[in-house]
């Protein structure tokens, strides 16, 4: 087994988080780091540190660097790394704004480097089950992706790059995209409209921000963003809502999810097959309580019909039972945390080795994301009356 060397530019809160991670590949070995604040970084007997990143990508045992500074320098170290020889694996967002991402997908184009976004979401096993059974239909259509999200801002005091909007490129950029990522890779439908809504709470600190966004076929996905709140009420709702099916999935690096789903044989056996569903209620759908219109209500259309018929977004479906449960990985967030930044590390690696390997989170994948943040950011700054 090859053994890869890696470098890191950005030595800051993820940055260790990473290198705490990677260490424990056998395949890996972190060989240098680069921080402006290289002086004061501590235990790093056997590492090149560097002040300057400059003469980490000039490192000629070097196979790729991680990019895990603020959005802002993505794009200058990205096209760097790239032209020096170097793989890149770029933390999100890609960079700054579309077209700087447009330019380091031009570098690796024309360098033919291996180069990936971190979108560690995409490595989650629960939400990689979940675009399988999305993309088989098994719930039907994705109609609704709402994602409400409050974190604390008590650890990003007012001078903290995040709060920059020249740096950080606002809530939507720096953060949302994970979840805007995760929309895209659970169903490829194109972009159709997107708008944004915002809320400063001073001049520099645009702390509440909303995006809609419409896709081909007619999912709407909503983004809410707030980073206001005291670390207790810190939390992160998707709720995906199917022709057939509701989901609602928990924390930001989602470990369980409640499904309630109306199944037929197929479909439920298809839901049964994976490891991390466990069934708690299943009722005929006759049963089943629809409440939409109470006893004594007039006689609807749907009176006569076969009661497994069921329409939803104008398509006809056949189900025959109701089932609830809940997605389950029975594993902590650092456990999942620590594997999906493994895991995508490993597929860039994979991807270096064997340039047929299909990467999970191609840089096109950054863009995208980048678009629809960037759009509903400057809708949102535009829609001030
Ligand atoms: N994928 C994820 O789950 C995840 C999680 C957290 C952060 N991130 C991303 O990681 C990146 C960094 O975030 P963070 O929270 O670690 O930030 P941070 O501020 O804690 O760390 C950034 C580090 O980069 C260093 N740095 C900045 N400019 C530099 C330069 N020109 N040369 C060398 N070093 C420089 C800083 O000194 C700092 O130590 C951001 O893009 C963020 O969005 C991703």
């Amino acid at each position: 087994m090859k053994t890869f060397n890696v470098g890191i530019i950005g030595y800051g809160g993820f940055g260790k988080f990473l290198h705490n991670a990677w260490r424990q590949m056998d395949n890996v070995r972190v060989v240098a780091i680069a921080d402006l604040n290289a002086d004061k970084l501590q235990n790093l007997e056997s590492i090149s540190v560097f002040a300057n990143w400059r003469d980490l990508i000039r490192q000629e045992n070097i196979d790729l660097v991680a990019i895990v500074t603020e959005p802002s320098t993505h794009e200058t170290m990205a096209k760097a790394c790239m032209e020096a020889g170097k793989n890149v694996l770029i933390e999100k967002p890609l960079a700054l704004l579309p077209d700087d991402a447009r330019r380091i997908m031009e570098a690796r184009d024309k360098t033919r480097m291996v180069a990936a976004t971190d979108f560690i979401m995409r490595f989650n096993p629960l939400l990689q089950y979940l675009q399988q059974l999305t993309q088989a239909g098994i719930f039907g259509q994705l109609r609704r992706v709402a994602v409400e999200n409050y974190a604390q801002d008590e650890q990003l005091p007012l001078e903290h790059w995040f709060w920059d909007t020249a740096r950080s490129g606002g809530i939507l950029v720096e953060h949302a995209v994970h979840f805007i990522d995760l929309v895209h890779f659970l169903q490829p439908n194109k972009v159709l409209a997107v708008n944004g809504l915002k809320h400063n709470r001073n001049e520099r600190q645009e702390d509440q921000i909303m995006a809609n966004v419409l896709y081909e076929g007619g999912l709407i996905a909503t983004h809410y963003h707030a980073f206001s709140r005291p670390g207790f009420f810190e939390k992160t709702k998707i709720k995906l809502a199917y022709d057939l099916a509701d989901l609602e999935l928990n924390g930001w690096i989602p470990l369980q999810g409640e499904l309630t789903a109306l199944v037929n044989q197929e479909t439920k056996a298809s839901l049964l097959q994976n490891p991390f569903f466990k069934l708690t209620r299943a009722v005929p759908i006759e049963e089943a309580a629809d409440e939409s219109r109470p006893k004594g209500w007039g006689l609807t259309s749907t009176a006569n019909r076969d009661p497994s018929l069921l329409s939803s977004g104008g398509i006809l479906y056949k189900a025959n039972e109701m089932v609830s449960g809940l997605f389950d990985l029975g594993r902590s967030k650092q456990e999942v945390y620590m594997d999906c930044v493994q895991a995508s590390l490993q597929d860039v690696l994979d991807k270096i080795s064997n340039p047929a390997h299909q990467l999970v989170a191609p840089l096109e994948a950054g863009l995208k994301a980048l678009e629809v943040a960037t759009l509903a950011t400057f809708s949102a700054r535009n829609a001030v009356p």
